[in-house]
């Protein structure tokens, strides 16, 4: 009370010097009682106490101001203030109801959110930002609460994972109080209020839960069929607790080598266990809920063979070796070493002996190194190839784990002839081309050589075959073959004149046609196109000229018939015989397309050129 909020001024005119003419008095027409005005000042201050905004925010407030000292009789004029309340924390965040419940699956994840609570508070802007704080509660571990910056909500989250089985029902306080308290309020009490929420969990129908999260089972790899190598459990947590059958998912077991008790859950073996081809199987079985077959849950189990020494050590590679005919005594002429497939957990020792069914032998010593490999060394001098090329040394070799596994690997030593050195010359023939083998380049050379030498057998027979193909096909089935090629359509077999089919058959003539044909019609032309002769000489007279000078051209092929015969003539009785007098009568035409004609002009003068008087 008290606090000024704002001076008006009110000026007046008259002489203030005289009276009080110009003497203002201020006063509050309107504004009571929540404000007041300094009559002399003009300021105005609150005068109510515990004035709220919350209730009422604005305020219109009318001053006057009266000349003459405020006597009756003064003149006056009013002012407007309008007075706006601004905001303070004066209030706390409060719930609207005490208690609140909410509901949430046992399955829930973590984070879910379940459900919103609000205080309230009247005050504006940050004045009324709230947060939320779980104080105390049997759930206090087990949710979590949030602050909606919008709304100013406070949202209730799942923070560990629920059991309906463990607990269905929780209780929490939750406080709201404001982010922005002002101290000079605190004697309001604490800015603060609680609310009680209460969560239901509710019940899921859950899959069978196993009683580890994997199993591992070892077992020897000797166990026999059917034996019992491990057991797993699982159980229905809900509060119907169904009964459980166990299966293993064949997908992991596709030898079908392990089975499980559907009852009890134990895992027994089907067929013998190997550790040497499989150490591990890592089979994965199923628990299903035999009422509820769609609750299933699946678990690994890791089975492990265990090593026995059922396996013998032998030799790690094939040794073959070679003593000198020169050697001395005691020298070393190879060292092996043995290799086991088994795997003993405190690793390998082998032991090398002499066979004990034989007599000592005197040729060679066994020396066992105890560092699982062993020296061969002679035991004499005086090796002969020729004596004894090949001395086949057994050696018995055994593990010390149990049950003790021996095996008896044998050691081909041949004999050979060596320098000074100890280097290896050679060994008996047998045992040079075995021990020196064929280098691939060697192979190589040998299979071009047989290549080559086919390729040229391959050759020679079909240079054969072509020559023998050169001479002509003597054979009269083949006659009909050279009719074809000789180029004459002839008059038949009777046309005996065309062409004497005595000459196909006889094959010396028919190596004569043969040749004619060789020589084509064109360059006889060219030599007859440099004399032009037929113009107005009698057909008679032009033909003998025509033979005369072709039996004299030794140039001149005897096929002569397009020379001879391609003359018409003008005095035929049997006028034109074809369009070929037109042809004749315009010499400046290029003859050159008769050469085609030339084997049928042959014909034609057979039939009619010669004898004018055989008009048919
Ligand atoms: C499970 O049942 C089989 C067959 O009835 C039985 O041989 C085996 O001993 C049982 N396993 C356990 C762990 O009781
Ligand atoms: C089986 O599981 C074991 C242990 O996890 C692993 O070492 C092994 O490689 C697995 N074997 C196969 C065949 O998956
Ligand atoms: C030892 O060598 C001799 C020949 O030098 C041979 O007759 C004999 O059989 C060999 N003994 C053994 C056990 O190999």
């Amino acid at each position: 009370v008290g606090t000024s909020v704002i001076q008006v001024t009110a000026t007046d005119a008259d002489d203030a010097n005289y009276g009080n003419s110009a003497k203002v008095v201020y006063s509050i027409l309107q504004g009571q009682p929540y404000f007041s005005v300094d009559p002399e000042s003009g300021i105005i201050k609150t005068a109510l106490p515990d004035m709220s905004r919350e209730n009422r925010e604005q305020y219109q407030v009318v001053i006057q101001a009266k000349d003459m000292g405020g006597q009756m009789g003064g003149l006056s004029g009013t002012t407007t203030v309008n007075i706006t309340l601004t905001d303070v924390n004066n209030n706390p965040p409060r719930f609207p109801q005490s208690t609140y419940q909410f509901n949430s699956p046992e399955s829930a994840p973590l984070g879910t959110h379940l459900g919103r609570i609000k205080a309230n508070d009247p005050d504006l802007g940050e004045n009324a930002e709230v947060e939320y704080r779980i104080t105390d509660g049997d759930g206090a571990d087990m949710f979590d609460v949030i602050t909606d910056q919008d709304t100013q909500e406070g949202i209730i989250t799942v923070k560990q994972n629920l059991d309906f089985e463990h607990k269905m029902l929780y209780t929490l306080r939750v406080d709201a109080s404001n982010t922005h308290p002002d101290p000079r309020f605190s004697h309001l009490g604490p800015f603060k209020d609680t609310a009680v929420v209460k969560i239901s969990v509710e019940d899921i129908d859950e899959p069978p839960v196993f009683s580890k999260i994997s199993y591992l089972i070892e077992v020897d790899e000797d166990v026999k069929e059917g034996s019992i190598i491990g057991q797993v459990t699982a159980y229905d947590p809900d509060a119907r607790n169904n009964l459980i059958k166990y299966s293993v998912d064949r997908h992991t077991d596709m030898d079908r080598i392990f089975s499980i008790n559907s009852e009890n859950g134990s895992i027994f073996t089907l067929k013998p266990l190997d550790r040497e081809s499989s150490p591990w199987h890592n089979i994965t079985v199923t628990a299903t809920e035999i009422n509820n077959p769609k609750q299933t849950s699946h678990i690994p189990v890791f089975i492990r063979i265990l090593d026995i020494n059922d396996h013998a050590p032998e030799f790690a590679m094939y040794y073959e070796t070679f003593v000198c005919e020169n050697a001395k005594p005691g020298q070393l002429i190879q060292t092996v070493s043995v290799m086991d497939k088994d795997d003993p957990p405190r690793g390998h020792k082998f032991f090398f002996e002499q066979v004990p069914e034989f007599p000592l032998n005197p040729n060679f010593t066994i020396i066992d190194n105890k560092d699982n490999t062993a020296g061969i060394m002679t035991r004499k001098d005086g090796y002969s190839r020729n004596k004894m090329s090949t001395y086949l040394l057994p050696i018995l070799i055994f593990d010390n784990d149990y049950p003790i596994q021996s095996s008896t690997g044998t050691l081909t030593i041949r004999v050979c002839a060596c320098d000074n050195r100890g280097n290896m010359q050679s060994c008996t023939a047998e045992a040079l081309i075995l021990s020196a083998g064929l280098s691939t380049g060697a192979l190589i050379a040998i299979l071009l050589c047989v290549l080559i030498l086919l390729i040229l057998v391959v050759l020679f027979a079909a240079l054969k075959r072509q020559r023998k193909k050169e001479p002509l096909i003597i054979s009269k089935d083949d006659v009909r073959d050279n009719i074809v090629t000789y180029n004459d359509e002839g008059g038949g077999e009777e046309d005996t004149q065309a062409f004497d089919i005595g000459t196909l058959r006889n094959p010396e003539a028919r190596e004569d046609s043969k040749l004619r044909r060789d020589v084509m019609p064109e360059t006889i032309f060219q030599i007859r196109r440099t004399v032009p002769l037929w113009e107005n000489i009698d057909v008679q007279d032009f033909i003998h000229r025509r033979l005369k000078e072709n039996d004299a051209d030794p140039s001149a092929p005897p096929y002569d018939s397009l020379a001879t015969y391609a003359y018409e003539g003008n005095d035929s009785i049997a006028e034109s015989l074809s369009s070929l007098e037109s042809l004749t009568a315009d010499c400046n035409q290029d003859y050159e397309y008769l050469s085609d004609w030339g084997p049928r002009f042959k014909k034609l003068a057979d039939m009619y050129g010669g004898d004018d008087s055989d008009k048919d």
